[in-house]
């Protein structure tokens, strides 16, 4: 019975496998082009570091604390938790991202100099930064990585909407 049920979910299994990389050689086979997304979206991909060299240096500041965070953030979640090389990089991880939302705090420049939306996403570190190293340092781990991954998360989306049209991605990316 156990055996003719393993058979029965080796069989799905090779079904799913051939569907998928039949799926991913067709895709894989289309011409190059033949689907002209940019035409579509009425875009100009490019790479003009320009408006970067031009942003103000809070902007510049903002971009290099959240290029780090970004890098080590995977590192943190993949390697393993509670050593010495764990809290130095957390530290490191925590001051960067503090950074990354207290330059934000200077950075008006969507809604006429009055702070935007984008900005709860700043209110949103502040809050979580101390509450992250507090349930670190209590030993409530469940509750330090939730809201370490919760911070994560934050800093993607905040990164995504940062290639809205009219910012200062948009510029770098599509000019
Ligand atoms: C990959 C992550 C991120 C990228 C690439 C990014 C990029 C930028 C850039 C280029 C600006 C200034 C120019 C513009 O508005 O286009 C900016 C502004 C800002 N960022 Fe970020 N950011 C990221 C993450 C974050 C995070 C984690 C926060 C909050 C903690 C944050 C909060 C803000 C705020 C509040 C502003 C000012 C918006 C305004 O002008 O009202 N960003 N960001």
């Amino acid at each position: 019975m156990a055996g003719r049920t393993a058979g029965a979910e080796l069989r799905r299994f090779a079904l799913v496998m051939t569907a998928s990389l039949a799926a991913i050689a067709a895709i894989l086979s289309m011409q190059p082009g033949s689907v002209d997304l940019a035409a579509i979206l009425h875009i100009q991909p490019q790479l003009d570091l320009a408006p970067l060299a031009r942003a103000p240096l809070l902007v510049q500041v903002h971009l290099l604390t959240v290029l780090y965070a970004l890098l080590v953030g995977p590192i943190q979640f993949l390697l393993p938790k509670g050593t010495r090389l764990h809290r130095v990089l957390g530290w490191s991880w925590a001051l960067a991202m503090l950074v990354t939302a207290l330059a934000s705090l200077g950075i008006r420049e969507i809604n006429h100099g009055q702070f935007s939306p984008i900005h709860l996403f700043s209110a949103w570190t502040l809050a979580s930064l101390p509450l992250a190293v507090i349930f670190a340092r209590r030993g409530a781990i469940q509750a330090h990585r939730g809201t370490m991954v919760g911070l994560y998360v934050g800093l993607v989306i905040a990164g995504l909407l940062a290639i809205a049209p009219g910012r200062l991605f948009w510029d770098i990316f599509f000019g």
